[in-house]
This record gives C-alpha cells, structure tokens and sequence, in this order.
C-alpha cells in the first residue's frame, strides 16, 4: 500500500538544476574545460565534490589540483549558485507541483525530500513549501552519494516506512538508479531515453497525476 512519496529537489520540484549546470559550465569554461551537452548533463543529481571530479576527469584534469584548491573551486561554483537561489519565488516552483502536493496531503502520504544538495532547505524556503514535508535527508550524513541507494534508503527510513510503500521522484539517471538500488518505485521526470529504468517517465511535471501514477505502482511485480 503506498504510504509515502520521497523527492528529489533540483530538476523535480523547481528547475534550480539549470542554475547548477550553469555554474558548473561556468566554472569548467574558467578551467579551461569545454563540456558537451551529455557531459553537463550527467552531473544532475551528483554531489558538490563529485561533480567537480567529474569535469576535472572529463578535461584531462584529474590529478592537477591539490584538495585544498578544488575546495575553493566547490566554494566559488557555490556562491555562484546561491546567488541565483536567492532569486528565486513561489514562482520558480515547477507547474503542477503544488497540485500534486495537495493531493498527496489529502491522502495522508509521508513526504521526505531526498536531494544531494546541502542548500536544499534554503532552496524550499525561497520557495515557501518547507513546511509541505515531514523530513529531509541531510546530504552532510551520507556516505555515498546518488547513484548509490544511501539517500533513498535514508528517506524511506525518516519515513518510517518500506520499500514497497513508497513512490520516488528523480530528473536524473543517477537518481533513477539510486531509487530502483533502494528497491522502490521510481518516476522518472525529463528524458526519455536517460531515464528508462524508471518505472514510470513523463517528459514534465506538468504531467504528474497522482492517480495514475497510483495505478501502476499497484498494478506492480
Ligand atoms: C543535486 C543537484 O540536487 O545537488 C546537483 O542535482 C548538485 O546538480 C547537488 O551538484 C549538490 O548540490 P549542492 O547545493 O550541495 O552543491
Ligand atoms: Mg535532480
């Protein structure tokens, strides 16, 4: 029986992802680093620190800064990215979102927001639906970060609940992995193609009907 719904943040709830790819694309260009479209893309969902290996790798750069050099490269693509976040409103949540919020309230559902990003809580704020969830998974704990099931796993347990009684929502192939290693049911918001192992896809948010989604994750293996 469902019980409760876990969500990733960036890319889900509000397009705050664009502001991270944007920063990172930033920051790769000042390192002299050119990314592809499918190169920044594969940085939703992953961590701060793995994010900036990822680019340094995808330049040839993996060995060329010390720990302490990379740390103020994450800090400056941070402050970047926050100063956009401090732009943002009610407004920048994504359409359909707080309908579906609604209908899930209405049917008691638990809601955990299961995002890598350590600015998530000042992310909801802006937003004004902090207080819509009964919980957040403080990246800060985490041992392994998406696509390693840990945060997902982490969510379910804030939750109180199993496996089999959640839903989970990613824009990220990371993520989608993260949630069927966590053995739930995963829906899968954006791509087609990159997200195929979801359970459930939609190209956008727009689409989400509790409902229906309801219906599959019933009718289940
Ligand atoms: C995820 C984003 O939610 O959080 C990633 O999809 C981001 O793009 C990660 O790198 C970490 O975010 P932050 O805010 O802690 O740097
Ligand atoms: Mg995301």
């Amino acid at each position: 029986m469902l019980k409760g719904l876990l969500f990733d943040l960036d890319g889900v709830l509000t397009n705050s992802a664009k502001f991270h790819l944007a920063a990172w694309n930033n920051l790769a260009n000042e390192l002299g680093i050119t990314l592809t479209d499918d190169q920044l893309d594969s940085l939703r969902g992953i961590s701060r620190i793995d994010s900036l290996n990822l680019i340094l790798k995808y330049g040839g750069q993996e060995d060329k800064y010390s720990e302490a050099e990379k740390e103020q490269f994450a800090a400056e693509k941070n402050a970047k990215f926050v100063k956009q976040v401090e732009t943002m409103t009610a407004k920048d949540i994504l359409p359909g979102i707080s309908k579906f919020l609604v209908d899930a309230k209405k049917q008691n559902l638990k809601m955990i927001i299961a995002s890598a990003s350590k600015n998530a809580p000042r992310i909801l704020t802006r937003l004004g639906i902090m207080d819509e969830f009964d919980g957040i998974v403080d990246p800060a704990t985490l041992h392994n970060g998406k696509p390693d099931p840990e945060i997902y796993i982490k969510a379910q347990q804030i939750a109180g609940l199993q496996s089999n009684e959640v839903i989970s929502f990613e824009d990220a192939e990371a993520g989608v992995a993260a949630i069927k290693a966590a053995g739930q049911f995963a829906v899968g918001i954006g791509n087609k193609e990159l997200l195929k192992e979801a359970d459930y896809i939609i190209s956008k948010t727009s689409d989400l009907k509790l409902s229906e989604i309801e219906t599959v994750f019933q009718k289940r293996k």
